[in-house]
């Protein structure tokens, strides 16, 4: 496959990924390197896991956010809701694609995806990952998650903070912001 260099001065947007939108994330979950797909997975994991694993991916209990380099899906934030417990809980996992890692986009995620939480009564956001996942233990521990860590993985709790309005619109900006640059030929584009 050939290597992609993102434009250094690129400020990729991030937008809620939907129905149609499976086949970007297929693509992007595959394209992963294999260190990337380790963590990403918690384990080695074959590209039919990963088919099957995006099938489920879109029902109405998951919500994607995404970002995109032109039409290639390049970072995602998962928020599976756990139906069926009370108070509402649920989980979530990220993914950058390796050229893309280390600016800012796993932060960006996150907090968009705590936003979403939060805006759906969730009170619970568990996310796991390897315990040696520094980045992702990093991340984690700035958005105050509660840590612990056996048998070589690492689970973090986030409470989210009730709804209010600023909470709403902050969802609401960051998805117009996402749809616009999206419209937008002209905005400049480039990371951070
Ligand atoms: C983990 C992952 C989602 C993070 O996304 P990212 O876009 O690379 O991360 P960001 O650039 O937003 O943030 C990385 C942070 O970790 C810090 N960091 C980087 N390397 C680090 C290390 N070795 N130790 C501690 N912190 C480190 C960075 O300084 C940055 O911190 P800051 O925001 O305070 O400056 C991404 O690297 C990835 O997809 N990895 C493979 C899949 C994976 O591990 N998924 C997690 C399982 S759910």
């Amino acid at each position: 496959m050939a290597s992609v260099q993102p434009d250094s001065n690129a400020v990729f947007s991030i937008r809620r990924l939907w129905p149609m939108d499976i086949v970007f994330y297929r693509e992007h979950l595959l394209r992963l390197d294999p260190e990337s797909r380790h963590s990403r997975f918690g384990g080695g994991v074959s590209d039919t896991y990963i088919d099957a694993y995006v099938d489920t991916a879109m029902r109405p209990d998951t919500l994607i956010y995404g970002s995109f380099d032109e039409a290639r899906l390049i970072a995602a934030g998962e928020l599976r809701v756990l139906f069926g417990t009370w108070p509402l809980r649920a989980e979530t996992a990220f993914s950058v694609e390796k050229p893309y890692q280390d600016h800012g986009l796993g932060d960006q995620l996150f907090t968009r995806i705590i936003t979403a939480a939060r805006n759906r009564g969730i009170t619970r956001l568990g996310m796991q990952c390897l315990s040696h996942n520094q980045r992702m233990r990093h991340l984690a521990q700035k958005h105050h998650a509660e840590m612990t860590t056996a048998d070589g993985e690492t689970e973090a709790q986030l409470i989210p903070l009730t709804f209010n309005p600023i909470s709403l619109f902050e969802e609401w900006m960051g998805e117009a912001d996402g749809t616009l640059s999206r419209l937008n030929p002209w905005k400049p584009t480039g990371l951070n």
